[in-house]
C-alpha cells in the first residue's frame, strides 16, 4: 500500500448514510463548500466520498467505469478539481465482488482498469466493499486492489469495507489504510435492525461487537467502526457520546449526515477540534473500556506527552452525579506500559467538549453528566 497516508485517522464526509445511491454532482460541491462555511476544514476534515451509485449501470464499450452521466454529468475528473479547488480530498466506492452492494459494476476482474481510471480522476481515496465476492478470497482480493492502486501510480488511502467476518485486523495492516469491523452501522442507539441475511447496528451495539482487536490499530492502519451517525436523528448527547467514542477508538472519523442542514449543535460536536485532537494523536493508540459499573463506564486512551484522555460515560437514562477520586483509580493501558500514576503526579484536567479547565487531578472531579452523555 501506498505508505505514509492515514498516519492518523482519516477525517472526511461520505455520502451513504444519508443519501444511498441518491446522489449527484450538486449535491457533492454543496458538500464542500459546507466543509469551508462550517469550520469543518478548518477542524480538519478532509475526505469527501461518493458511495455507491456514483457510476452509470455499465462500463462503457472498453470496459471502463464511466460516471452515471445524469447524476454527475460534468465527470469525476471535473468534481475531483472543485474539490481539491478547496483544498479538500476526493474518495470514491467500489467493490472487490462483480457488482457492487447496490448492483452497480464491481471490480472484479477489472482491478488494475479501474485504478487506472482512479488515478486519471485524481482520486485519493478508494473504499472497497466486499458484496458479490461469490468465493473469492478476502485477503488475495484487497492485496490485489492494494497491488493495482499502487501500479496506477497516485497516492490513494485505501479503505477495506470487509464488515468482520474475515477478521482483516488479522491480515489488513500492510494491505490497507483502515478496515471495518462490523456490518452497516444505522442511527439508533442501541438497536438491531434485521435486513433478513444481514443487520444494522445501532452506535452501541457496534462498540461493543469486537473485543480484543485494539492492539492491531496504528499509525497507517486503522480499525473502522463505520461511518457516523452525528446528526441523523439521536439525540444530541448521543451524537456527542458516539463521537466521543469514535475519537477514543481511533476510528476514522467519516461524517454521514447532511451538512446543508446540519443543526449548530451537531456541527459544535463534529467540528470540536478539542475531542478530534484526542483522535489525532500521534501515538494512534486505541482507547479501551477501562471499567463499567451498570452504566457507568469510564473509557481511556493513552495520548502524546504523558497525556490522558478519559471519557465518562452515562449509559443510564438518568442523570448522573460524578463525584471522581482520581487517587483511587489506577488508570492505566498495560498492552502499551503506561500508567497515570496520579498518586504521584498531579494532573491539569480538561473539559474538551465545553473547552473549560477543571482543576486537577489532586481533587475529586464533581461533575453532572446527562444521560447517555459523556464527559
Ligand atoms: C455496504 C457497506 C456500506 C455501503 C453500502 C453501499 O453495505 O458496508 O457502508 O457502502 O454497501 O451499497
Amino acid at each position: 500500500k501506498f505508505e505514509g497516508l492515514a498516519e492518523t485517522p482519516p477525517l472526511g464526509w461520505n455520502s451513504w448514510n444519508t443519501f444511498a445511491t441518491d446522489i449527484n454532482e450538486q449535491l457533492v460541491k454543496d458538500i464542500a463548500d459546507k466543509f469551508v462555511e462550517l469550520g469543518l476544514k478548518e477542524a480538519g476534515y478532509e475526505y469527501i466520498v461518493l458511495d455507491d451509485g456514483w457510476m452509470a449501470k455499465e462500463r462503457d464499450t472498453h470496459g471502463n467505469l464511466i460516471a452515471d452521466p445524469i447524476k454527475f454529468p460534468s465527470g469525476m475528473k471535473a468534481l475531483a478539481d472543485y474539490i481539491h479547488s478547496k483544498g479538500l480530498k476526493f474518495g470514491l466506492y467500489n467493490c472487490a465482488g462483480s457488482k457492487t452492494c447496490a448492483g452497480y459494476p464491481g471490480s472484479r476482474g477489472f482491478e488494475y482498469q479501474d485504478a487506472r481510471s482512479y488515478a486519471s480522476w485524481d482520486v485519493d481515496y478508494l473504499k472497497y466493499d466486499w458484496c458479490n465476492t461469490d468465493k473469492l478470497n478476502a485477503e488475495g482480493a484487497y492485496i490485489t486492489m492494494r497491488d493495482a492502486l499502487k501500479a496506477a501510480g497516485r497516492p490513494v488511502v485505501f479503505s477495506i469495507c470487509e464488515w468482520g467476518d474475515n477478521e482483516p485486523w488479522k491480515w489488513a495492516k500492510d494491505v490497507g489504510h483502515a478496515w471495518r469491523v462490523t456490518g452497516d452501522i444505522i442511527n439508533c442507539w442501541d438497536c438491531e435492525v434485521g435486513h433478513g441475511s444481514w443487520s444494522s447496528w445501532g452506535v452501541w451495539k457496534i462498540i461493543n461487537m469486537r473485543k480484543d482487536i485494539r492492539k492491531v490499530a496504528g499509525p497507517g492502519h486503522w480499525n473502522d467502526f463505520d461511518m457516523m451517525e452525528v446528526g441523523n436523528g439521536m439525540a444530541d448527547a448521543e451524537d456527542r457520546t458516539h463521537f466521543a467514542m469514535w475519537t477514543m477508538l481511533t476510528s476514522p472519523l467519516i461524517m454521514g449526515n447532511d451538512l446543508r442542514v446540519a443543526s449548530k449543535e451537531t456541527i459544535k460536536t463534529l467540528a470540536n477540534k478539542e475531542v478530534i485532537a484526542v483522535n489525532q494523536d500521534k501515538l494512534g493508540i486505541q482507547g479501551f473500556r477501562f471499567s463499567n459499573e451498570g452504566d457507568f463506564e469510564i473509557w481511556i486512551k493513552p495520548l502524546e506527552n504523558d497525556a490522558w484522555a478519559i471519557t465518562f460515560v452515562n449509559m443510564s437514562d438518568k442523570p448522573l452525579s460524578l463525584n471522581f477520586d482520581w487517587e483511587k483509580h489506577d488508570i492505566g493501558d498495560d498492552v502499551n506500559g503506561k500508567r497515570m500514576e496520579a498518586k504521584q503526579q498531579k494532573f491539569k484536567i480538561r473539559d474538551l467538549f465545553n473547552h473549560k479547565n477543571l482543576g486537577d487531578t489532586s481533587k475529586n472531579l464533581m461533575a453532572e453528566i446527562q444521560s447517555h452523555d459523556v464527559l
